[in-house]
This record gives C-alpha cells, structure tokens and sequence, in this order.
C-alpha cells in the first residue's frame, strides 16, 4: 500500500495545469524512433484495438496494441527484453514531459512471453506488439484520463544492445 500513496502523492502533483495536447496528440497517434539496430526500422505504427481496427485515444486501463510494420535485415531475434517508460504532460505554468514513477514494475520485461510472437524472424512485415498495461490497473486508474501521454518501448537484445525503441505520443483514457 505504501507503493499506492506515493504513486498517488506524486501523480498529484503532477496532474495540475496543463490541458493542450503537444504535437497534434488531441486527434492522432505522434510517434518517432529512438533507436534500433543496424537493419531494423519501423515503417508504421497504429493503436489497434484487438479486433485489428484503429484505436483513437487509446486505452491504457487494457493491454494496448499496436499494429507495427516492421523491417528486420539485422538477424533472428530469440530472446528480446523490454522497458516501458511512461510520461504525464503536466506542469503549473510551463508544460513539459514529467516521468511517471512506476518503480521498475515496468523493467526488463521478457518482451518474447509479454508483448511479442518470437522469434523475431528477418524480412519484413506487420507485426502487432502488446503493452502489457492491463497488469498494472490499480496505477493507471490513478493516471489522469483523456489526457497526453509519452511512452517509451525499448527493445534490448540479449547482450543488452537496443534492437528497436519507439517513442510515442498520444491522447490516453484510464477508466
Ligand atoms: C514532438 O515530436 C518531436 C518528434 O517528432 C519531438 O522531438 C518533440 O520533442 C515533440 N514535442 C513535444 C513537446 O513533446
């Protein structure tokens, strides 16, 4: 319980002021590389929901899908890891990105059982990957609703190198 108070105390205070929804996140899904291996790209990224059409805000009291095509040339990936980051876009007077503390709960995933079909074979073509975010409900019901947030997807190789890392923006609901 006490991991519960001091998520809700600084989500408080994070949750005052901002209501203007950066880079467009108001009617559409803003996302951007942050990194991958040498061959590997991501040519589109869409919110789905689980029946495969368009999702819009997206959900993040559920498991949230998202409908990549992506281009592997790099190698067969086996075992990948996974690390979610989460920010709130809030601020009194000034907007900006502040980190939603989540105290490792979303570390080092094994992205293979949690959020991938693998082996991630080479080629190209769409793949849907999941943020296991429906595990965390009792957070995200604290996180603000309809409102923008930032996340981060890292996938890390087994040797701990980036294989991809997407960054993302977008309008949420939590309830
Ligand atoms: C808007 O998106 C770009 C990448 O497309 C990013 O570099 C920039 O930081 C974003 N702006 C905000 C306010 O997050």
């Amino acid at each position: 319980m006490a991991l519960r108070y001091a998520l809700l105390a600084s989500l408080l205070a994070l949750s005052l002021g901002c209501d203007s929804f950066p880079n467009g996140t108001d009617h559409a899904f803003h996302w951007w590389s942050c990194g991958a291996a040498d061959g590997v790209s991501v040519s589109a990224v869409q919110p789905v929901n689980p029946d495969g059409s368009p999702q819009y805000p997206v959900r993040l009291d559920q498991d949230l899908h998202i409908a990549v095509d992506l281009i592997n040339n790099n190698r067969i990936f086996s075992k990948l890891s996974l690390d979610v980051t989460v920010w709130t876009w809030s601020g009194l007077f000034k907007c900006g990105w502040k980190q939603i503390p989540t105290f490792g709960l979303l570390e080092d995933l094994d992205a293979c059982d949690m959020s991938l079909t693998c082996p991630l074979k080479t080629g190209s073509g769409p793949i849907t990957v999941k943020l296991p975010f429906s595990k965390y409900g009792i957070i995200i019901r604290l996180l603000k609703n309809n409102a923008p947030y930032q996340l981060k997807y890292e996938l890390s190789d087994e040797n701990g190198n980036v294989a991809y890392c997407l960054m993302a923006q977008t309008r949420a609901l939590t309830k």
